[in-house]
């Protein structure tokens, strides 16, 4: 065993649920906000940022106790935590550990920035739908009104003022 890392530190390890980790530091509100907990779901959370990572220099981290988040609830993350990977934990030991992927459709998570696309009609409720159509650099497609939507702007959306 070697040095107890010092995100273990501030943070013990979970009996069961769901780690976020190698999130790039200062993401992991972000990532919270795209995965829509607030905290007051009840389950605990515990937000662990700017600590050392080999492979990042410095970045984030969130675990989730008591719920298993499924890859399809998660790979959104992708498109502002590349690096992330998700662990899922039970009984103390990580039994499933995979890197966050894009999926091929984003719903309800961006906005479309067409004034007139009917995903933003007020009194109309359609959820945003984007459909990926590069990874590198990610560009996404209105499926409604075929908007493109490059890497920067996603970024600015969901980070908005944070950075
Ligand atoms: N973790 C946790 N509770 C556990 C087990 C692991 O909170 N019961 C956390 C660890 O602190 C770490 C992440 O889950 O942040 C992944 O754990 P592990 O695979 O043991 O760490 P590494 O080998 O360092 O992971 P990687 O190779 O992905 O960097
Ligand atoms: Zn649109």
């Amino acid at each position: 065993m070697g040095p107890v890392p010092d995100s273990e530190l501030l943070v013990r390890k979970i009996r069961e649920g769901t780690v976020i980790d190698h999130i790039p530091a200062g993401r992991a509100l972000a990532v919270l906000r795209i995965l829509g907990i607030t905290g007051r779901e009840g389950f605990r959370v515990a937000v662990v940022m700017n600590v050392e990572s080999r492979k990042l220099g410095r970045k984030d981290i969130v675990k989730v106790e008591g719920r298993l988040l499924k890859p399809h609830e998660v790979d959104v993350i992708a498109l502002i935590a590349p690096t992330a990977t998700i662990n899922i934990v039970k009984d103390y030991k990580v039994v499933e550990k995979r890197r966050v992927k894009i999926p091929r459709l984003v719903e309800g998570v961006l906005k479309c920035k067409n004034p007139t696309c009917i995903t933003r009609k007020k009194g109309e409720y359609i959820r945003s739908r984007f459909r990926l159509v590069s990874e590198k650099p990610v560009i996404l497609q209105c499926v409604y009104c075929g908007t493109l939507l490059h890497e920067d702007e996603i970024l600015a959306q969901v980070l908005g003022e944070q950075e």
